[in-house]
């Protein structure tokens, strides 16, 4: 392990002004993504879809400092022959990778999930890693919709294998990417998603000090503390980010560099107004930069506006550049309501 080369990778995932944007959605997301615009999900209709974001110069040269792929995306090329990794380099993004198999029913515990994916994986990383990639992802899911989740059980399982990824991806000299994602399904009020989500994160950094990953070399990619989505009095949006740094500080270490948010079912705006009172308020109390690696905040408008439609790609194009351009603001604590409707 390179753990100075680790280090500057994860830095410069969440550099001033740039974010991940997160691409990797898996075979069976992606097809429920085109469903909702009305496109057959193909292999083509991906890679013409995943090729007009690569090819927005403006989002991808400013506001993006990497992508998380796919297994097909990373091996795909561009219509013209380009690799579509290549394209990311050009723009001076980094390439990353999701390795995860996805999360499974956790055995014994109804209505909970084990993320899989460790066997072989060593091979799969080193794979990758020729292939391009220098970061990669591994999502695990607690949902707290339930009265008796989530389970110790569950969590202890999960953060489990988060380390025993995050160790094989330092090895072979890729930054891991750890995701444990409290879902924000339900009705639950913040204070819930406050306890859940920092014993999590205290179990994941215990589990990874356990298992000897550099903490240097590592970057965390956690849900915002927020209540759920069908809570009737939500949190504004100064508690949700007053919460989510008291949480942080109480629960993750300093030698780690970078966080990077996932959005998680926030609408565009929320995603943004969020990332960016935190960093706008707190600054000065974080010994981690504050970013984004936002799948849905930073596609949803293009993925709308582009509708499977060639005549679409500039429309689509200026939608993703607009996004990626206010989560970059954000990232800084520069954004404003008003930067945002003046566009
Ligand atoms: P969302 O931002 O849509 O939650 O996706 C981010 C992601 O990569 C989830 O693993």
């Amino acid at each position: 392990m390179n753990l100075m080369e680790l280090n500057k990778i994860a830095v410069a995932m969440a550099a001033p002004g740039k974010g991940i944007l997160a691409a990797d959605e898996s075979s069976g997301t992606i097809k429920k993504r085109f469903d909702s615009i009305g496109v057959e999900s193909t292999e083509d209709n991906r890679r013409d879809y995943r090729e007009m974001l690569f090819r927005t110069e403006e989002a991808m040269r400013n506001a993006i400092s990497g992508v998380i792929l796919f297994d097909e995306t990373i091996r795909q090329n561009a219509a013209d022959g380009t690799p579509l990794v290549q394209l990311i380099n050009d723009a001076g993004a980094i390439p990353g990778i999701k390795v995860d198999k996805g999360a499974k029913d956790l055995a014994g515990a109804p209505g909970e999930k084990v993320t899989e994916g460790l066997d072989g994986l060593r091979e799969r990383l080193n794979e990758y890693y020729e292939l391009g990639a220098r970061f990669a992802k591994w999502r695990a899911v607690i949902d707290i919709n339930g009265d008796d989740i989530p389970s110790g059980y569950c969590i202890a399982t999960n953060v489990h294998a988060l380390a025993r990824y995050a160790a094989l991806c330092q090895e072979a000299n890729i930054v891991p990417i750890v995701e444990p994602e409290v879902l924000m399904d339900g009705d639950h009020d913040i204070d819930r998603c406050y306890d859940v989500t920092e014993f999590t994160l205290k179990s994941l950094f215990d589990e990874l000090y356990a298992q000897d990953v550099a903490l240097e070399g590592t970057v965390l990619k956690p849900n915002m503390v927020i209540s759920g989505k069908k809570n009737a009095n939500r949190a504004s949006v100064s508690e949700v980010a007053e919460k989510t740094v008291r949480c942080f500080r109480a629960a993750v270490p300093a030698a780690l560099p970078s966080i990077v948010f996932l959005s998680g079912g926030q609408s565009d705006e929320e995603a943004t107004a969020h990332l960016n009172a935190m960093n706008a308020e707190y600054a000065d109390k974080m010994p981690w930069a504050l970013s984004f690696s936002y799948g849905r905040a930073l596609q949803a408008a293009p993925l709308k506006a582009w509708s499977g439609k060639t005549e679409n790609i500039p429309a689509a194009q200026a939608a993703f550049a607009h996004r990626a351009a206010m989560n970059g603001l954000a990232t800084t604590g520069e954004w404003s309501d008003g930067l945002e409707k003046a566009a």
